[in-house]
């Protein structure tokens, strides 16, 4: 049996322990004037019943969107306040966000706009959601085919992390999730990447346990950081490449899931850490190989690094014209801010589609 404690953040509270339990008391002693819940149609259907059975809550409004990272636009966010509207939902009301990524950047956003801000909780569902995207206050939506593109800084009223709901996820996205874990690892502790690496694709880890591990790595850096003035950018680590990999493929046939693109930029940015003289080719190596046997390799055409650049020549993270990067130091030690030219940013697209 493990003992599970609850994190502290200054604005609010990341529940573990006993956590059904503290959420029933949250929502029963706190006086809403309505519970509303925002899922998808997945979650609606494997965790909505269990919320219910668990703490017994009794909802006032049920609000569904389409499941995956192509819902996640203005239209649906539209669907969202129209609801909103017609259920006349006041400011002394709480959004229940039960979902992954999706739904938690979409709810919360379309909650911290709703007059000017309606109170939200997390109860993230998927892995990713679990040790990244339920904290740390980043809402919003995708935008003319750019990730992320509209959105705020919004910090939850409270996160609830439920490893049960994790019984009816689907491997794939388990290990989309994991592609942030991996991260967590690389940019803050060698000895969690030298215990990660050992998984397979399979993934056994005892989630109670590595959840809250991973988890602390990104509340330390967005307690100090809140806003992304410095150490925050290290947590983009994979993502500046990752993100421009992953709207690419939003427009094919085949759409990666947001973990798998950012292992893909978790490669790239891995070489132009060697590149530029900050990491060793041996842990280059390491990280790719690792990589590539949780993720497999992914066709990336060479016709698409053009509309890669170009999306990263838009990305909000951009300063004075230069596309800059978080890079590792070594591994388990992250910099951030580094500039990195356009020869050395096709050069690294051009490392991933030489790996075999
Ligand atoms: N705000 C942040 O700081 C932050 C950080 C990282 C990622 N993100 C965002 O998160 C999104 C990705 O999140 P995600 O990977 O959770 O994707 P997601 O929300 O699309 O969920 C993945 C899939 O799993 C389904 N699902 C969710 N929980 C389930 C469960 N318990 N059982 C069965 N099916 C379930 C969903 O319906 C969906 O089809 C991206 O949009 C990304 O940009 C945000
Ligand atoms: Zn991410």
């Amino acid at each position: 049996m493990h003992i599970l404690t609850d994190i502290f953040l200054k604005n609010y509270t990341i529940h573990f322990d006993n956590n059904w339990l503290a959420l029933h008391y949250f929502l029963e002693n706190r006086y809403f004037s309505q519970i509303i819940v925002v899922c998808d149609e997945n979650t609606a259907k494997f965790c909505l019943p269990v919320l219910r059975k668990k703490t017994g809550l009794v909802l006032s409004v049920l609000i569904v969107i389409s499941a995956g990272e192509s819902a996640k636009n203005l239209q649906t966010c539209e669907q969202v306040w129209q609801q909103l509207l017609e259920k006349k939902i006041d400011r002394k009301s709480i959004v229940l966000l039960l979902g992954g990524g999706v739904v938690g950047d979409l709810g919360g956003f379309a909650a911290a706009t709703w007059k000017r801000g309606v109170a939200f909780l997390q109860l993230p569902t998927t892995l990713l959601s679990m040790v990244d995207s339920s904290i740390g206050g980043k809402l919003g939506i995708d935008f003319a085919g750019v990730k992320n593109t509209i959105g705020v800084f919004q910090d939850p009223a409270a996160v609830f992390i439920c490893p049960e709901f994790l019984a009816t996820l689907p491997a794939r996205e388990l290990r989309s999730g994991f592609a942030e874990m991996i991260k967590h690892a690389l940019i803050s502790d060698e000895n969690d990447w030298n215990l990660l690496k050992k998984q397979t694709k399979s993934l056994d880890l005892d989630w109670e346990i590595w959840i809250p591990r991973s988890l602390k790595v990104k509340q330390k850096i967005v307690e100090i950081d809140p806003f992304e003035q410095n150490i925050r950018k290290a947590l983009n680590f994979g993502h500046t490449i990752g993100h421009a990999v992953e709207s690419y493929f939003l427009e094919t046939e085949k759409p990666l899931l947001h973990g798998e693109a950012i292992a893909i930029g978790m490669i790239c940015e891995s070489w132009i850490s060697m590149k530029l003289g900050k990491i060793s080719e041996k842990e280059l190596t390491e990280i790719t190989d690792f990589l590539i046997k949780i993720y497999n390799k992914i066709e990336l055409p060479e016709v698409a690094f053009s509309t890669i650049l170009e999306t990263m020549r838009h990305d909000k993270k951009n300063a004075g014209g230069e596309i800059r990067f978080a890079f590792l130091e070594k591994i388990g030690q992250a910099g951030w801010d580094l500039a990195v030219s356009e020869a050395d940013i096709l050069a690294s697209l051009r490392f991933y589609r030489s790996i075999f």
